[in-house]
């Protein structure tokens, strides 16, 4: 049997992929980590599911969860938040996986920072502001952040920056960009992207600290820093001028 590791979007029930909704349907059972995954999409389970909140279990018991339905026959929906590929602790699962001889398949998902994006009504990329996005975090008490993965070592890009787990020492955060992108440069955060309580605030470097405080956000929020995040100025993309010869308008420069 296999197990199907789901990325479950960011929230809001409607932004998990087809693909995921109807595999949580096929399986008689599901693992997803409570703090992050809506009920709404528990819903979704068939009849008699057997449905596990694995926030209270550690790796053992999630892993023999899974072999235990492995050797039931049943396939098993192991839902986790945005897209497995960042911070999804799905490595650790998959190799003990591996070493079992027990097969899955993976589901991507909408990530935290694209829900943010949309939140905010933003492009993260702009011509000739900022070409790259750093998805990154600051060091927590479960994984320490590699010696040269610093922030300001990112910063130094003057790139858009997507700072995950971190709300809670945002004062850091703006301690160590302001030196390298300038006190005016624009932030913003945005809690719980596409949950029915989603806030969002702007501000600067100078600002934006501040605001946290008096909104209280502590968890499940999203920091973004860089020019792109209020660029008016911007020059448009060549794909769509014009004189720009591309393959599906040949000859649009004659
Ligand atoms: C353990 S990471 C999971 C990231 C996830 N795998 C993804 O693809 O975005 C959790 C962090 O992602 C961010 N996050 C997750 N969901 C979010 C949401 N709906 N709105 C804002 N930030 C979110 C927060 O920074 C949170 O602390």
């Amino acid at each position: 049997m296999t197990i199907h590791f789901i990325g479950a979007g960011p929230g809001a029930p409607d932004l998990i992929t087809l693909r995921g909704r109807d595999l949580i349907a096929a399986c008689p059972v599901c693992l997803y980590a409570g703090s992050l995954i809506p009920r709404a999409m528990l819903g979704w389970c068939p009849p008699q599911a057997r449905i596990i909140d694995t926030a209270p279990l550690d790796l053992d018991a999630i892993i023999a969860e899974m072999r235990a339905a492995h050797e039931a026959g049943q396939d098993v929906a192991r839902l986790h938040s945005g897209d497995l590929s960042v911070w999804s602790a799905t490595a650790e699962q998959m190799r003990r996986l591996d070493r079992l001889g027990i097969p899955y398949s993976v589901t991507p998902g909408v990530p935290a920072f694209a829900a943010a994006a949309a939140a905010l009504k933003r492009e993260l990329t702009l011509p000739g502001v900022a070409q790259s996005l750093v998805l990154t975090r600051t060091s927590g008490r479960a994984s320490a952040m590699p010696e040269r993965e610093t922030l300001t070592a990112f910063a130094a890009t003057g790139s858009t920056l997507a700072i995950h787990l971190s709300i809670h020492v945002v004062e850091h955060i703006v301690a160590e960009l302001t030196p390298l992108y300038g006190e005016d440069c624009p932030v913003a955060i945005v809690f719980r992207a596409s949950w029915p309580d989603e806030t969002v605030l702007r501000g600067t470097l100078a600002t934006i600290a501040e605001a946290v405080k008096q909104a209280g956000l502590e968890r499940t929020a999203l920091i973004l820093v860089g020019p792109a995040l209020a660029e008016q100025g911007f020059a448009e993309s060549a794909l769509y001028s014009a004189g720009y010869d591309r393959r599906f308008r040949p000859g649009g420069g004659v």
